[in-house]
């Protein structure tokens, strides 16, 4: 790879990863660079991502509400904490528990991202983890493709990765990518272009910058441009990457099988402003989560509510707090590279 003369500037409407469009890498980079998708085999292996399943079950039994994974009477919401969206869990210091650092910190993972980026000088997301149980009874779910980078945003600026524990069949949950939609963002967006007005949009105040929810003809807009909907039936530890500016949503689970995934992101540590380093070490020293963003749009969480109200159960500390190596601490941006 030829160095760069200069490092390219987040926001400056300049892609953080340089691809001349020719370059062959000879691996899944050639998917990514093609479509902004890219599917990635066995990064763990199928005993690791059994290990994870487990622990993440355990994690939702520490609550103690009843909930018990092979009795679907237990499937409601009552036995369970509180999560977004029927199975995205970001509070009760759930992004900091040891198994989820386990993970971030696979080697395979910490591969994937240093190779994509050219670095290994790395800052993760403390991004949340999704078990969704099917059939949950007292769920309204509705498909939201949505893509996690604001129009206002231009270029590819972050890469989002989710690692999948479970087998994934026709009627599994399930990560749905729109190929080749991020190579179109800049033009779909040269428009004027409304926000669907869906039940999970969050309120104005709320600033969800990079949230982005996009409406029924949108999806077809994107069709009529050659850009190819799918649902993605993965195998217990592989890995996917999208850029950020991809539009995906998850397939609510149909069939038998829990669904289990992390989501994994990270980007250079040169990317993320001084101060937005020390906001996010803060949240690390604090056992707090962050978006799906490493480098910047790290924005404190308030407590977990439950019916309105403070949730009881919420925790200022992991279950199992992880083992925290200087490896950790480069990657939460609380030591410096
Ligand atoms: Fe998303």
């Amino acid at each position: 790879m030829a160095p760069h003369a200069e490092d390219p500037k987040p926001d400056s409407g300049v892609d953080l990863i340089h691809h001349d469009g020719k370059t062959v890498y000879g691996d899944w980079r050639d998917q990514f660079h093609k479509t902004g998708t890219a599917v990635i085999k066995g990064v763990i292996s199928p005993e690791r991502a059994e290990y994870y399943k487990q622990k993440q079950i355990e994690w939702l039994q520490s609550f103690n509400r009843g909930f018990d994974p092979n009795d679907e009477s237990t499937w409601t919401q009552e036995h369970l904490p509180v999560s977004f969206k029927g199975g995205m869990y970001f509070a009760y210091s759930s992004t900091h528990e040891k198994f989820v650092w386990e993970a971030r910190t696979e080697p395979k993972i910490l591969e994937v991202f240093s190779k994509l980026w050219g670095t290994d000088e790395l800052l993760c997301s403390f991004d949340g983890m999704n078990i969704t149980l099917p059939r949950q009874k007292d769920l309204t779910w509705s498909p939201w493709p949505h893509c996690d980078q604001s129009p206002q945003r231009k270029g590819m600026q972050c890469v989002q990765g989710l690692l999948n524990y479970q087998p994934n069949g026709p009627n599994d949950g399930g990560l749905i990518l729109m190929h080749g939609s991020s190579k179109l963002f800049d033009e779909f967006f040269r428009e004027q272009r409304e926000q669907d007005d869906h039940e999970d949009k969050p309120p104005e105040e709320e600033d969800f910058r990079d949230l982005f929810i996009f409406k029924e003809e949108d999806v077809k807009w994107f069709e009529d441009r050659g850009c190819k909907l799918e649902k993605l039936n993965l195998e217990p530890g592989d890995f996917v990457l999208w850029d950020s500016r991809t539009m995906h949503y998850a397939c609510f689970p149909q069939g038998d099988r829990i669904r289990h995934v992390q989501y994994i992101c990270m980007t250079p540590r040169k990317f993320a402003k001084q101060e937005d380093v020390d906001l996010k070490a803060s949240l690390f020293n604090n056992w707090q989560g962050t978006t799906h963003w490493p480098h910047c749009n790290i924005r404190k969480q308030g407590p977990v509510e439950r019916d309105g109200k403070p949730d009881p159960q919420n925790r200022t500390e992991p279950y199992e707090k992880p083992i925290v190596t200087d490896r950790i601490l480069q990657l939460a941006g609380v030591k410096a590279y």
